[in-house]
């Protein structure tokens, strides 16, 4: 029987003649903190919106809980929440009233759904600002919002495409409590970053992504060891390692009219 909570098995996005994700088998246990990195362009939001329903793969499989999302979207759906790159929100709704439509669409009985939305608006400190349209709220609270709307049926696997992007330190320590707060909770947590910092400070379990290859994958202690020297590497080192960068950040081409 198949325990894993994401699986993927043999997936990939091609784009005309890109490759944008080649061949990917990640596995996540459930309970799972699992940090998904790469460079820019790497395949991470590809791979993610194939995992949620969002974009059909060119060919293999994104299995929730066992359960394919391309062969019964609707109950693989069901379990996950999203926050996706592009965060498209309904912008001539408040606040309050997105975060309710989405308790709603996800089936969570009414006066559930006021309740969690109400909570949800006090902990994201977006309460004085409910009644806003969400087209008046800043990159900060759009993504609270979007955060709201994807955990308020608490779902059973989270995945969160930059999180933290764009985010001040506060509303970045209030999103880390909400998310602690569901992986006690029980749910698995799937997320992209750039910021390594956090994704060392919150992960249980990593996988690096380059040219759309799974380039490493495993826990933070496997992956600092698994350095050639054998001895213990920063994740930044692992990570320009794995994607091929050179530590040495000294800019090899030159910009010609600045000398
Ligand atoms: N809709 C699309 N049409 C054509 N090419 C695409 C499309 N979406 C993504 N790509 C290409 O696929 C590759 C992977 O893109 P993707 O958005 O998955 O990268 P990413 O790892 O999320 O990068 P970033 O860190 O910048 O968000 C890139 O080369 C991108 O140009
Ligand atoms: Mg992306």
């Amino acid at each position: 029987m198949n325990s894993w909570a994401i699986e993927t098995r043999g997936l990939t996005r091609q784009f005309d003649k890109k490759i944008a994700v080649d061949n990917l088998d990640l596995t996540v246990n459930s309970g799972e903190f699992f940090g998904f990195l790469g460079p820019n362009g790497a395949g991470k939001s590809t791979t993610i919106n194939m995992l949620v329903g969002l974009l059909r793969p060119t060919k293999g499989t994104a299995l929730i809980d066992g359960i394919d999302m391309w062969e019964e979207p609707l109950a693989a759906k069901a379990r996950i929440g999203v926050l996706p790159e592009g965060m498209q929100l309904y912008q001539r709704l408040t606040a309050r009233e997105y975060i309710r439509f989405a308790g709603t669409m996800y089936g969570v009985p009414k006066a559930e759904v006021a309740q969690r939305t109400e909570e949800l608006l006090d902990l994201l400190t977006l309460t004085d600002d409910a009644d806003k349209l969400i087209i008046d709220y800043s990159h900060g609270m759009r993504k609270k919002t979007a955060l709201a709307a994807a955990v308020i049926h608490a779902p059973r696997v989270l995945f969160l495409d930059e999180p933290f992007e764009g985010i001040d330190a506060i509303s970045g320590r209030i999103i880390r409590d909400v998310l602690g707060r569901l992986r006690e909770h029980g749910t698995t947590i799937f997320f992209s970053s750039h910021i390594l910092e956090v994704v060392e400070r919150l992960c249980t379990r990593v996988a690096v992504i380059a040219n759309g290859r799974l380039v490493a994958q495993g826990s933070m202690e496997e992956l600092r060891y698994q350095a050639e020297t054998g001895e213990e590497t920063t994740l930044e080192e692992l990570f320009l390692r794995a994607v091929g960068a050179s530590s040495d950040l000294e800019a090899e081409g030159r910009l010609s009219w600045l000398r």
